[in-house]
């Protein structure tokens, strides 16, 4: 499974990067809000770090100004996939921008036919969010499992990233389910290393290999 970080934030993607499990990055509008600066030269940044995909959203809510939009956001950097909200005009957006090869990541992903209509107008992504499902009492993995069935049945190319992960549970589960792609924030990511019983381990290790080092 490929591993994404959640953010927009440079030194959490730099040190994420670091560790050479980093597959790609996805921003939205409320994670770009966060950062200080320019937004093109942020992006621009980021994609210098990461050797993969990184997504960035376009805020035009017309087919035609999506598509204007997300030409000007792909011409920052070749890695740039634009994250486009699902609607009637989004969708429309998808078709012409994956025909002229720009790649989309279909965001705001609720239901199954949502993801079906995104797979048909050609997006490279689809993004259920699968913990603002479970904060209203819907299991947010059980829609990546149905999205998965449908691409598979078809043999879409479209990748599912399970997008609004709360928590290592989510990844594993994602992991499980054969998901492309699990995009990761910072806090959840530090997360999957720890145990505890790793960390006795080691202690216990540590204090054994003190006595052998005495000898
Ligand atoms: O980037 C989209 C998604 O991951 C947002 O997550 O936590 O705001 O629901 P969240």
């Amino acid at each position: 499974m490929k591993i994404f970080i959640d953010t927009a934030n440079l030194e959490q993607i730099k040190e994420v990067d670091s560790w050479g499990i980093l597959d790609g990055v996805t921003t939205n509008p409320s994670l770009v809000a966060k950062e200080t600066g320019d937004f093109k030269t942020n992006i621009r940044k980021i994609c210098e770090v990461v050797g993969g995909p990184v997504s960035v959203e376009a805020m035009s809510t017309k087919a035609e100004e999506i598509h204007k939009e997300a030409k000007e956001l792909a011409k920052i950097h070749t890695n740039v996939v634009i994250k486009i909200p699902m609607t009637e005009e989004g969708i429309k957006a998808t078709s012409m921008l994956s025909k002229e090869g720009v790649k989309v990541n279909m965001t705001l992903i609720f239901s199954a036919n949502q993801a079906l209509l995104a797979a048909k107008a050609g997006a490279a992504y689809v993004s259920p969010f699968v913990g603002r499902l479970d904060d209203v009492g819907q299991d947010g993995m059980d829609l990546v499992s149905e999205i998965l069935d449908i691409l598979d049945n078809y043999g879409y190319p479209t990748e599912v990233i399970v997008a609004s992960v709360r928590h290592p549970i989510h990844v594993s589960q994602a992991a499980r389910m054969g998901a492309h792609v699990a995009t990761i924030p910072y806090d959840v990511l530090k997360k999957m290393f720890k145990h505890p019983l790793t960390d006795i381990g080691i202690n216990r290790f540590q204090k054994d290999w003190e006595n052998v080092a005495k000898r």
